[in-house]
This record gives C-alpha cells, sequence and structure tokens, in this order.
C-alpha cells in the first residue's frame, strides 16, 4: 500500500503543454489470426452480419439502423432516412453539436429519399463503455451510484490487494486502447518494485485526426472513467492521478474539474478512502493543444512543465515517468473498462470479442459514410457491418476505394471484399499489413484522389513535427514540399519517385512514432495508389498552356557571368 503522505506531497503541475511509454516495443507478439475466421465471441453484436454486394458492383444497402446514433461527427455529405425512434431528432442534434464543438464543420445530414428504411429495431445491445446511450443522466454522481457506481472501486479498496487487480486485468486480456494494444495488466505489472510515490497518468490527449471516442467518454459517462483512473491508481499503489486532455478540451476540462470537486467532497477521494488508509487525489490537466503530446513521455514532459517532446526510451514510465518515478500511463477508454472488469469479473469480459482482442471498442467512424460517430462494437465485428449496416454505407452508392483504420497515421488499405470482411482486431488488422490504432475508421470512397489525400496528412505531420530528430523535422518538411508541387501541377514523375526515396528515408529512423505516422501513409498509398500521384505530374497529363517567357540560356559563358553585378548578400 502507498504512504499516503504522498498525496498531499505532491502539488499539481505546472500548467504547460506535454507522454511517456510502457516498453510497448517489448510486447509480446501475439500469433497472427486469420482474418476471415476472427469473429467475434459475443453475444454482444447488435444484430447478425448480412450478407453484403460486392463494394465495387452495387451500392450498399444499408439493413439495420445502428444500436444507437453517433453522438460525433467528422463528414456527412449525405445521410440515410432518419431510422424511426423516439430519440433519433435528439441524437443527431446532438451529433451535431458535438462535432461543431469540436471544431468540425458538419452540415446536418439530408435525408436520402431513395434509401430504404428497416422498420425492425435492431437487437440490444448492452453498452459498457458507452452506457449513457441506455441510462439517461449518467454523468450524474447519483444515477451513476443507483446504477453501481464506485463499487468496484469500494470492493477493490477494501477486499483487494493491489496485486489482485493486476492480477483480474491480467486475466481479462484487457489490451490498451490508445493505439498500440499493449496488455493493460502486463503494464501494471511492471512498475519498478520497492519505488515510491508513483504515479497513474490518464492519457486524453486524443489529437490524431479522426479520433472523438475519449471526449464522448468523458462529457458523457465521466464517473466510469473516473472510477476507472481510481482503481488503476490503487493497482499501481499511486496516491495521486493525473488526467492529461489536449488544450482544445478546455469545455470538458472545467466539467471535469468540477466532478473532482464533488468526489472530493463526496469522500471518494481524499485520505482514509472507505475507512482504510489508502489516499488519493486526482487533477485535470490541459495541455496546448500539441498532437505529439499524445505521445506518452512527451505528456510527462509537458506534465512536468516542459515543452512536450518525446523522451529517449528506456528508461520507460513503468521506471521513470512522471517525476522520474514509476508510472502507469494509459489511455482513457482503457481506463473505462476497469470498472465494468472489476465488477463483473474478467472471465465475463472475456466473453467479449476475439480470443486475442477481447472486450468491447469504440469505433470511429468518418468519412463517405451516410452515419459517422462512435460506435461501441465486440473487437472483431467487420468493416462491411460497421460501414454498411450500421454507417448506412456510402452516400450516394459510390464504391469504398480505401479506409484508414487509424487516422490520419494510418496505412492506406485498399478497399476490396477481403477486407471488408476482415474482423477489426489488433491481429487480423497487422495481417493485412495495417494496424487497429484507435480505430478511427475513415472511409475513403472512389473519388478520392490519394495525392491530395497525402498532402492533407503530410502538412498536418510536419506541422506536429515536434523538431527534436532530424529525419521527422527535414522529412516531412521535403515531403510536403514535394506533394505540394505535385498537387499544383508542377512536377514531374521522378518527383513522386523523390517522394518515395525520402519517405522511405524517414521510415525507421526516428526518436518517436510520429515520424513513422508521417511516412506510413505516404508510402502505402504509393505503393497501391501509384496513378493517382503520377497523374497529377507534368509528364503523366498533358502539360498545361503556359505564357511564353523569355528565353533564357541554360549556360552563359563565364566572360558573359563576371560582367554581371553580384545581388547584395551574395
Ligand atoms: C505521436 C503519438 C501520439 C499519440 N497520441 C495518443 C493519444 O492521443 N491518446 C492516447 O491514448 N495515446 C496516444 N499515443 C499512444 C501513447 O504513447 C501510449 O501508448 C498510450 O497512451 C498508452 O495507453 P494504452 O496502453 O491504454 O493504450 C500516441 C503515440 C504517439 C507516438
Ligand atoms: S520523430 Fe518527429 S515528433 Fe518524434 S521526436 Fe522526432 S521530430 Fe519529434
Amino acid at each position: 500500500m502507498a504512504d499516503e503522505k504522498n498525496a498531499a506531497e505532491v502539488p499539481a503541475p505546472a500548467n504547460a503543454g506535454g507522454t511517456a511509454e510502457v516498453p510497448e516495443g517489448e510486447a509480446p507478439k501475439p500469433p497472427i489470426e486469420n482474418a476471415e475466421t476472427a469473429k467475434p465471441r459475443s453475444a454482444h453484436q447488435p444484430a447478425p452480419e448480412k450478407p453484403n454486394p460486392p463494394a465495387a458492383e452495387q451500392p450498399p444497402a444499408p439493413a439495420a439502423p445502428p444500436p444507437a446514433a453517433p453522438t460525433t461527427a467528422a463528414t456527412a455529405p449525405d445521410a440515410a432516412p432518419a431510422v424511426p425512434s423516439p430519440g433519433k431528432a435528439a441524437l443527431e442534434a446532438e451529433a451535431v453539436a458535438g462535432a461543431t464543438a469540436a471544431g468540425v464543420s458538419v452540415t446536418p445530414p439530408a435525408p436520402e429519399p431513395s434509401a430504404p428504411v428497416t422498420p425492425e429495431p435492431p437487437a440490444k445491445y448492452e453498452y459498457i463503455l458507452l452506457r449513457h446511450r441506455d441510462i439517461p443522466d449518467l454523468h450524474k454522481l447519483e444515477v451513476y451510484r443507483q446504477h453501481g457506481g464506485y463499487e468496484a472501486f469500494k470492493k477493490v479498496v477494501t477486499t483487494m490487494t493491489p496485486q489482485q487487480v493486476v492480477d483480474e486485468i491480467k486475466a481479462s486480456g484487457l489490451r490498451g486502447r490508445g493505439g498500440a494494444g499493449f496488455p493493460t495488466g502486463l503494464k501494471w505489472s511492471f512498475l519498478t518494485k520497492d519505488s515510491f510515490p508513483r504515479y497513474l497518468v490518464c492519457n486524453s490527449d486524443e489529437s490524431e485526426p479522426g479520433t472523438f471516442k475519449d471526449r464522448e467518454i468523458m462529457e458523457k459517462n465521466p464517473h466510469q472513467f473516473f472510477e476507472g483512473m481510481m482503481i488503476a491508481a490503487y493497482a499501481a499503489q499511486a496516491n495521486v492521478a493525473y488526467n492529461y486532455l489536449r488544450g482544445e478540451f478546455w469545455e470538458v476540462a472545467a466539467k471535469l474539474d468540477a466532478i473532482l470537486d464533488e468526489l472530493r467532497r463526496e469522500g471518494l477521494l481524499g485520505h482514509n478512502l472507505f475507512g482504510t488508509s489508502y489516499a488519493l487525489d486526482m487533477h485535470n490537466h490541459l495541455g496546448a493543444g500539441a498532437y505529439i503530446c499524445g505521445e506518452e513521455s512527451a505528456l510527462l514532459e509537458s506534465l512536468e512543465g516542459k515543452l512536450g517532446q518525446p523522451r529517449l526510451k528506456p528508461p520507460f514510465p513503468a521506471d521513470k515517468g512522471l517525476y522520474q518515478k514509476p508510472t502507469v500511463v494509459n489511455n482513457t477508454e482503457t481506463l473505462t473498462n476497469v470498472p465494468m472488469i472489476l465488477a463483473r469479473g474478467a472471465a465475463w469480459y472475456k466473453t467479449i470479442g476475439t480470443e486475442k482482442s477481447p472486450g468491447p471498442k469504440i469505433f470511429c467512424l468518418s468519412g463517405h459514410v451516410k452515419r459517422p460517430g462512435n460506435y461501441e462494437l465486440p473487437l472483431g465485428t467487420t468493416f462491411r457491418h460497421l460501414i454498411y449496416e450500421l454507417g448506412g454505407g456510402v452516400p450516394s452508392g459510390k464504391t469504398v476505394k480505401a479506409i484508414l483504420t487509424a487516422g490520419a497515421s494510418s496505412t492506406v488499405l485498399a478497399s476490396n471484399d477481403a477486407l471488408l470482411d476482415t474482423a477489426m482486431d489488433y491481429e487480423s488488422l497487422a495481417a493485412k499489413g495495417g494496424a487497429l490504432g484507435s480505430a478511427s475508421i475513415i472511409v475513403l470512397d472512389e473519388t478520392v484522389d490519394m495525392a491530395w489525400l497525402m498532402l492533407k496528412t503530410t502538412r498536418f505531420f510536419k506541422h506536429e513535427s515536434c523538431g527534436k530528430c532530424t529525419p521527422c523535422r527535414e522529412g516531412t518538411y521535403w515531403m510536403l514540399n514535394i506533394l505540394e508541387r505535385l498537387n499544383k501541377g508542377d512536377a514531374v514523375k521522378a518527383d513522386v519517385d523523390l517522394l518515395q526515396t525520402v519517405a522511405s528515408q524517414v521510415a525507421g529512423k526516428c526518436l518517436c512514432p510520429l515520424g513513422e505516422f508521417a511516412v506510413t501513409p505516404v508510402l502505402s498509398s504509393l505503393a497501391k495508389f501509384r496513378a493517382d500521384f503520377d497523374g497529377h505530374t507534368q509528364d503523366g497529363k498533358p502539360a498545361p498552356a503556359k505564357p511564353a517567357a523569355a528565353a533564357r540560356p541554360a549556360a552563359r559563358p563565364a566572360a558573359a557571368r563576371k560582367a554581371e553585378p553580384t545581388p547584395a548578400g551574395d
């Protein structure tokens, strides 16, 4: 048990923008499962999968409405008719409000008259993470407690040792939802023995383009999230825990601060919790809005009030994390799983999802789909089910050209029937050469030009590169330079080769994964959609007519050059 003195001794950190990583590089590599056979093993699937048309040939037929309307959206070019359920209008308004607050411009979806409506409601899905969709007002403490809230925390503090909690999470097979899918219980067990104080840090930075799940959790189901943090802190024997949010989440942070005050007043935070010697306090901390501060070691730097740049690893946070003390860093969604596991047991949890990727996952669906938003589903659900049955398919019957599975930093996966039938879990996507990441599924229809898309992603990564290491800093600059010229029609095919060379030179040479994130979409889209890039080059299309320029000799005689005045500063 941690010394309760620590809670009082450690101040809230200075308010600065800026995470470290448990040795994810040392994660045991799970055997690759056959993507076609990896199916969720749970009855939590909202509706049975239906035979679907080959995406490339037939317009998608939305068969069933989603288990709940999305609450945050990226783009909604057009939409299916309203599903005849009572709360639909309110939920749609909420989706628009959420997306607008997130700085995303959303046009309320217009009905698409020709699309069919399925009158049958979907099979009941019991939400585990987005429980506020089943239980109104769950963000209120009294409502949360009426539904068993904070009982799991009380149980662990009063009847379990920290090691027993770690063992239960290990047995559940919970894997980190922040991107890498690292086993959570194993991460907790890595904390350096007999070294105190220790810290629990939650990564609520959520800056990956296309990711908007943690925000919904914190806004709508904050108590389950905080209870997860509390249980994790107890398991880590930490007396102080921090929730690090991206700077743009200032409104969310203000509401969460009020909740922490309430928890202190109610005796759920503080000294002698439930009559034991255990003490815990928690703080929310806003960053300054930098993507790199989602990387755990940069997050820890920022939390300490320093410039948010990644640390060299090792040491890993489990050994030297916040203030150089053993620290657990976990994602918001990861921790929101924890109370339910402790309340219902690891064996129950493992009935959901697949054997190697157990549990529910929130899939952030955006791009060219009729019903973008957050969908909680068992890991192992297929793309086809998410995109066509729940997401309503692609507007105007267009086909899916490619899918980004992990936001902007994804491998661009070319869409075909085999991909659409792939299970969305960690192993199946690795087998396809991609990654599940934070499950930010961006659907790209046949109209998307990959050279244009790569301009967007590269501009983002060039802007977000922290500049600490040369390959990432310079490589993203030069990739952007080439892509800008390409998109303006000022490049030749050799420039596309140059883009490939620069991206390949960056790969594998960076201090942190951001450099890899920047080149992964570029290299994979070049491999699968090279024609999109070549089509922009002057030798890939008829050269645009240019105004006649004054002829200038390629080389002039040395004598003529010497006779010219030298410009100042040369
Ligand atoms: C550039 C970069 C950005 C990241 N952004 C986030 C983020 O916004 N949220 C998050 O939870 N993890 C993010 N991660 C992963 C974290 O470093 C870390 O692996 C994660 O928070 C661990 O939590 P988990 O084990 O619960 O997944 C990012 C990693 C990198 C390299
Ligand atoms: S890879 Fe990019 S973001 Fe990461 S440390 Fe290097 S410069 Fe910074």
